[in-house]
C-alpha cells in the first residue's frame, strides 16, 4: 500500500461516477477535476477479475462513496441476508460513511425486475420504507441515505393529497434517514408533471442530505424528458444546482454519466463548471451565516 493509500479520504467537492467504460482513462490521467469517485456495490460483491482490480486502484487515489441499485427501500420483503453481509464486508473496506439506495421498489413476490419503480405515495409506502431503511442500516451498520427518483406515471395518490416533497418528508421523519439529493430528478418531474422545484428545494431539510446528484438527460420531441444519464447536464440543472447548493450547504456532488459515453475529456470539462458552481454557491452559503460584524466599542 501507498503512503498515500494511508491517509484517510473524504469525498468533498466534485466526483465522477467509477463506470467500466471510463476507469481506465481515469486511472491514467488522474486528473484535479475527479475529487471522488462513486461505485455501485453490485459491481464489486463477491466478484473478481477487472473490477476487484479497478477497486484497489481507485482507493490508491480518491475517497470513495457507495451507490446502491439493487437495495430499493420501498421493497416489501426482507433483504437477503448473505448480499447484505457481503455488503457490509465492502463498505468496511472503503471505509463509507454511508451507504444509499433508491426511493422506489424494484420488484415484487420473489420477482426483480431491473428498474427503480415509483412507490404510491402514501403511509402504508412510509411505514414499510421506515422498516426496511432500519433493517438495512442494522444490516450494513452505517446509515442508510434514500435518493429521490425520477418517475413518469405520477405515483401521487388522491387520498392523500401528497405531492412528492410531502413524501419524501414523510419517509425522511419516519426513517430518520440521510438523503441523496438528486438534482436532475428533480428537475425531470419538475418539468414532466408541471411543477415548481425551487420550493421543493426549500422544503429539503438539509441537514440529512449527504450527497448530491446530477446527470444529463434526453427532451423528446413531444417535450417528455427522458432520465437517461447518457447527455451532457443542461443548463437548467446547473442552475437548480447552483440554487440547491446555497441553500443547502457544502455536500459531495456526483455526476452521474451511466451510458452514450464522450471522451472522459468532455466529463472533465462538466466537472469544471460543477466545481466552479460549487464554489461560489458555498461560499455564498457561508456568507449568508456568518454573523455580522460586531459594531465598534467607543469609550
Ligand atoms: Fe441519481
Amino acid at each position: 500500500m501507498s503512503a498515500k493509500a494511508d491517509t484517510k479520504r473524504i469525498a468533498e467537492g466534485v466526483g465522477l461516477g467509477l463506470r467500466h467504460d471510463l476507469a481506465e482513462a481515469m486511472f491514467e490521467r488522474d486528473p484535479a477535476e475527479i475529487g471522488w469517485v462513486e461505485i455501485h456495490p453490485e459491481n464489486y460483491v463477491a466478484r473478481g477479475g477487472t473490477f476487484a482490480d479497478n477497486l484497489e486502484r481507485a482507493l490508491e487515489r480518491w475517497a470513495i462513496l457507495p451507490h446502491g441499485l439493487s437495495l430499493c427501500v420501498g421493497t416489501t420483503t426482507r433483504y437477503e441476508a448473505s448480499y447484505v453481509r457481503q455488503l457490509r464486508g465492502l463498505l468496511d473496506k472503503i471505509d463509507a460513511p454511508f451507504y444509499s439506495d433508491h426511493l422506489c421498489f424494484g420488484g415484487i413476490d420473489g420477482t426483480y425486475l431491473h428498474d427503480l419503480l415509483p412507490l404510491p405515495f402514501t403511509k402504508e409506502s412510509v411505514r414499510n420504507v421506515a422498516e426496511r431503511v432500519a433493517e438495512l442500516q442494522d444490516g450494513i451498520g452505517r446509515p442508510v441515505a434514500v435518493e429521490n427518483i425520477s418517475y413518469y406515471a405520477d405515483p401521487s395518490m388522491p387520498e392523500h393529497g401528497w405531492a412528492e416533497p410531502d413524501f419524501l418528508l414523510e419517509v425522511l421523519d419516519a426513517a430518520d434517514c440521510k438523503l441523496l439529493l438528486d438534482v436532475n430528478n428533480i428537475y425531470v418531474n419538475a418539468l414532466n408533471h408541471r411543477f415548481d422545484p425551487r420550493p421543493y428545494i426549500d422544503r429539503i431539510p438539509a441537514e440529512r442530505v449527504v450527497q448530491i446528484h446530477v446527470a444529463g438527460h434526453l427532451t423528446k420531441k413531444d417535450g417528455q424528458i427522458i432520465d437517461t444519464h447518457g447527455e451532457p447536464i443542461c443548463e437548467g440543472v446547473y442552475d437548480l444546482l447552483d440554487y440547491t447548493l446555497e441553500r443547502i450547504g457544502p455536500t459531495p456532488v456526483l455526476l452521474e454519466r451511466d451510458g452514450n459515453f464522450p471522451p472522459l475529456e468532455e466529463l472533465l470539462g462538466e466537472l469544471s463548471r460543477l466545481r466552479t458552481i460549487y464554489d461560489r454557491a458555498t461560499a455564498a452559503h457561508a456568507a449568508s451565516r456568518a454573523p455580522a460584524p460586531a459594531s465598534e466599542a467607543r469609550p
